[in-house]
């Protein structure tokens, strides 16, 4: 592909206006929201989307979020029944994406949803994510901004690693305060189709137990291998091989460590920053056991895949 100038904005006004009119004209911005940053494009541009997979590098069967700046902006793309729209209430703006039937007259472009009948349906918390939609007043598709297969961006100088060249621009909003992607829901009953940045255990709590996805159920882009760095992973390692830097959790000897004190919150925030650390070193990584429970879930999925044979 042929290279282009990425540009990186500060996100005041002008940086914005900037953004809103790359976008406009069907260009490519990364952009930070509350869980990682996201490759966005107009949701309505065939080729604009296009442009997204082939930057990415990503499998076309795919399908995007679609990024929206209200819930009243989500209601004309997605058909939300009674459980949808108590979760919309409750968890919107936030990490958890809903996949839900698309709406006659929804506008998506058919590459978004990769000839889907459903629609994945996000409005982010981050400010600056908000603003952008709010300037730009229509729908962003938006998969994380990494190369397809590796790591989640959670600064914009990893979506810069990853992808310099390849975009238009970079609205820097510094870290993602949450660091691990949205939780993804959908399907009749409702299934949780992707751990992530919001616990199970708070959405079962307003939409009550959540079925475990079967293997027909479509997140596509739960591929087995993802989120890979480099080099081999290995998982529940309580100390370092010769030649292994050791990712650690809790109070231990490590290279890096995810939360000194076992917070998970705190784990999940630095997990993509310090994996992209390792990473760089060129060396096996070693991760020490996290506890299964609430976003350790999340944590686990992630290693899980990153670990898996490629
Ligand atoms: O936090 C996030 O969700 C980030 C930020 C940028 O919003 N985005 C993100 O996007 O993680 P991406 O493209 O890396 O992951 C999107 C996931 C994929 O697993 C995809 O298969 C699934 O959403 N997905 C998209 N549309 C779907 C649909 N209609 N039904 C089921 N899964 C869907
Ligand atoms: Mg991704």
């Amino acid at each position: 592909m042929t290279q282009r100038e990425t540009k990186t904005l500060t996100p005041d006004n002008a940086g914005l206006a900037c953004a809103v009119k790359v976008l406009a004209s069907g260009g490519l911005v990364a952009f930070p929201t509350e869980t990682v940053y996201g490759l966005g494009a107009d949701a309505r541009n065939d080729r604009a989307v296009a442009g997204v997979f082939a930057a990415k590098g990503r499998p076309d069967f795919n399908p995007l979020i679609v990024h929206v700046a209200s819930v009243e902006a989500a209601l004309q793309i997605g058909v939300f029944d009674h459980s949808a729209l108590l979760l919309a209430e409750a968890f919107w703006p936030g990490p958890l994406t809903l996949a839900l039937p698309l709406r006659d007259g929804h506008g998506i472009a058919s590459l978004v949803t990769a000839g889907l009948s459903t629609v994945a349906l996000r409005v982010p918390a981050h400010p600056v994510a908000h603003s952008l939609l709010a300037a730009f007043d229509g729908p962003l598709a938006a998969p994380s901004a990494n190369p397809s297969g590796r790591i989640s961006p959670t600064t914009a100088t990893h979506v810069a690693t990853g992808l310099s060249g390849q975009i238009d621009a970079i609205l820097d909003g510094g870290p993602c305060p949450v660091g691990l992607e949205s939780s993804i829901v959908g399907g009749a009953p409702l299934a949780l189709l992707r751990p992530g940045g919001l616990c199970t255990e708070d959405i079962e709590k307003i939409a009550g137990p959540l079925s475990k996805a079967g293997s027909g159920i479509a997140a596509p882009g739960q591929l087995a291998s993802h989120y890979a760095p480099g080099a081999s992973v290995r998982l529940n390692a309580n100390h370092a091989h010769p030649g292994e830097l050791l990712l650690g959790f809790g109070p231990m000897q490590s290279d890096l460590n995810l939360s000194i004190t076992g917070d998970l919150t705190e784990a999940a925030a630095k997990l993509f920053d310090h994996l992209h650390t390792l990473d760089a070193r060129d060396a096996p990584i070693a991760v020490a056991p996290i506890p299964d429970c609430g976003l350790g879930r999340a944590i686990n999925d992630r290693l899980r895949r990153a670990a898996a044979p490629r």
